[in-house]
């Protein structure tokens, strides 16, 4: 029995726009029309108190959204209505809630603890978690001590990380947010790119005696992935004289393809597996994870793995009125069905959280970007948002012009740091300041009458004019450690898959991104071939394939 069957979805296709709670939105939206933030909070003196909540060492400030009680209310109710909480519960059970491909999605069992019971057919899954990460910790212990070396016996000091999306993004992420906690003597780099630039400039200034791949690939089929593998493995048998025998001292796999990684030419022994109940951008605290445990070390990855658990429980038993994920997908979804906005913006106030928008964008986009529900149904509503952002305070100087005044309304997730991990502790100060500065500037503007009680020139007032009313969360996490990561990554997992239940999809799978790939294929053959293709596309796409074989002087 899938899981949509077993916690009561219906067999005939309903839309979410029938439930009782959808339509109670979509009438409260007319009426909260014209609401201002500023007339919200002199109303309610304790508004901050009641939706600002806190778990696993961030405080998550919800005020400053569009909404009032009434609308948080129905906002549960359609939480309620679409079955959240049973399906969290099936999703932690092991049930097959991935129905296009027939799989459980279990990523929380990466994270459990050692002495925890999840089964999939019967078979206890948290064993064999715990068998890889003890054989991640003991290479790492290899590795970092100098008993695993090169080919020549020289010391690894850079592991490159070859993989992209899930394989790449996660681990890429993580290394950069946890760079304090880093050991010098051994770095990482990332190399996704089918774009050779990428592998030349990652490896440009590397010795390869010194250098260990990681070959990450889920499937091993993944073409970026295998092209860029076979670069390093002619880049490291170039160094070592076409000797065959580097290899096994200069690369080992992640994947839960053996017979596929073997073939490639890597000891499966040299291998760190993983399972397809993990999807690909849920993996980072898998094997996929291995650069990050190789840098940090692996007490600090189990950390992270603690910090992730930890926001799991929060997720498992918190009721959803205080259920901190679920409050932030209700949140997104009122603005993405009923407010008609189409993006949500993550803006970190942190340099070490770089890469968090695009480690959030695939999490998100290829969850959510789904145009039927789980019994094949077109959607008539909309569904995955478009996630973007960049780095406070850098944003400030780009895009928030367009945030502030412009005509879009952009939700946005402002995430500060507390404590300060470099060691220009005024700068923080600074930092900080602007995090809550900009959720006041974007809640409350600056209006007419404030201008011109400022003695603003009265043709000046309109252009400067500030209408707030721009809905923020406000996230304050103590610290960034790997604990604090693990748990600030599993809030936005359990939030995007909140919002799948809420869509009726299937956040799981990713059938859009298959076609490019397969179309790819063709196209590789018709730009390389000796002799002029017989071209059958349309064309537009005939003529592009001509323009380029002619500019690289292939007959056309
Ligand atoms: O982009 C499609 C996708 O399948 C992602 O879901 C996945 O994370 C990525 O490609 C890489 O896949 P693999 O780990 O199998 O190489």
């Amino acid at each position: 029995m899938t899981s949509a069957q077993s916690v009561g979805h219906p067999r005939v296709a309903t839309s979410r726009r029938e439930l009782p709670a959808w339509q109670a939105l979509q009438r409260h939206a007319d009426e909260l029309h014209g609401v201002t933030l500023r007339a919200l909070f002199d109303q309610d003196p304790d508004r901050a108190r009641d939706l600002g909540f806190e778990t696993c060492g961030m405080y998550v400030d919800f005020s400053k959204h569009l909404v009032t009680r009434t609308t948080m209310g129905l906002l549960l109710d359609l939480a309620e209505q679409c079955a959240v909480t049973q399906r969290r519960d099936a999703m932690f059970a092991g049930e097959e809630i991935n129905i296009s491909e027939r799989r459980a999605v279990l990523h929380v069992a990466l994270r459990a603890p050692r002495d925890a019971v999840i089964a999939v057919d019967g078979h206890n899954v948290v064993a064999e978690v715990h068998q890889v990460l003890d054989r991640m910790a003991e290479f790492t212990r290899r590795v970092r001590s100098g008993e695993w070396t090169g080919h020549t016996g020289r010391r690894i000091r850079t592991v490159i990380n070859i993989g992209i999306g899930g394989s790449d993004l996660g681990p890429r992420m993580a290394y950069q947010a946890l760079l304090p906690y880093v050991d010098p003597q051994l770095s990482a780099r990332f190399v996704s790119n089918v774009d050779g630039a990428d592998f030349v400039t990652a490896t440009a200034d590397l010795d390869p005696a010194e250098t260990l791949f990681i070959v990450s690939s889920k499937s091993w089929h993944t073409l970026e992935t295998l092209t860029n593998a076979r670069a390093a493995r002619a880049w490291i048998l170039d160094a070592f004289g076409g000797d065959t025998t580097a290899v096994a001292k200069h690369f080992v796999a992640v994947s839960t393809n053996a017979q596929g990684v073997a073939e490639f030419g890597i000891d499966p022994q040299n291998m760190f597996g993983f399972w397809d109940w993990v999807g690909g951008r849920y993996s980072m605290d898998s094997a996929v994870g291995l650069s990050l445990m190789l840098t940090i070390g692996p007490d600090q990855f189990t950390e992270l793995l603690a910090g992730f658990h930890d926001l799991d429980e929060h997720f498992r038993t918190t009721p959803a009125e205080r259920n901190i994920p679920v409050l932030m997908a209700l949140l997104e979804v009122w603005y993405n069905n009923f407010l008609g906005a189409q993006t949500q913006a993550v803006l970190p106030y942190s340099h070490y959280l770089e890469h968090l928008p695009a480690y959030l964008q695939q999490l998100e986009m290829e969850s959510n970007g789904k145009h039927v529900t789980l019994v094949g149904q077109h959607v008539d509503y909309q569904t995955g948002q478009i996630i973007w952002g960049q780095p406070g305070t850098n944003g400030q100087h780009a895009f928030y012009q367009l945030l502030h005044q412009g005509t879009k309304l952009v939700p946005a997730d402002l995430i500060g740091v507390v404590q300060p991990l470099s060691k220009l502790t005024d700068q923080h100060d600074l930092l900080l300041a602007n995090v809550l500065a900009q959720a006041e500037a974007l809640a409350f503007g600056r209006s007419e009458d404030q201008l011109r009680q400022a003695g603003v020139p009265e043709e000046e007032i309109p252009h400067r004019v500030c209408e707030g009313n721009r809905p923020t969360t406000t996230v304050l996490l103590d610290q960034l450690s790997p604990r604090r990561l693990g748990s600030l990554i599993a809030l936005y997992e359990h939030k995007v898959f909140t919002e799948g239940v809420i869509w009726d999809i299937d956040s799981f799978d990713q059938w859009g991104v298959e076609l490019g790939k397969i179309l790819a294929t063709t196209i590789i053959e018709e730009l390389t071939a000796d002799e002029p293709p017989r071209l059958a596309h349309d064309s537009s796409t005939n003529e592009l394939i001509r323009r380029y074989r002619a500019a690289r002087g292939r007959p056309i």
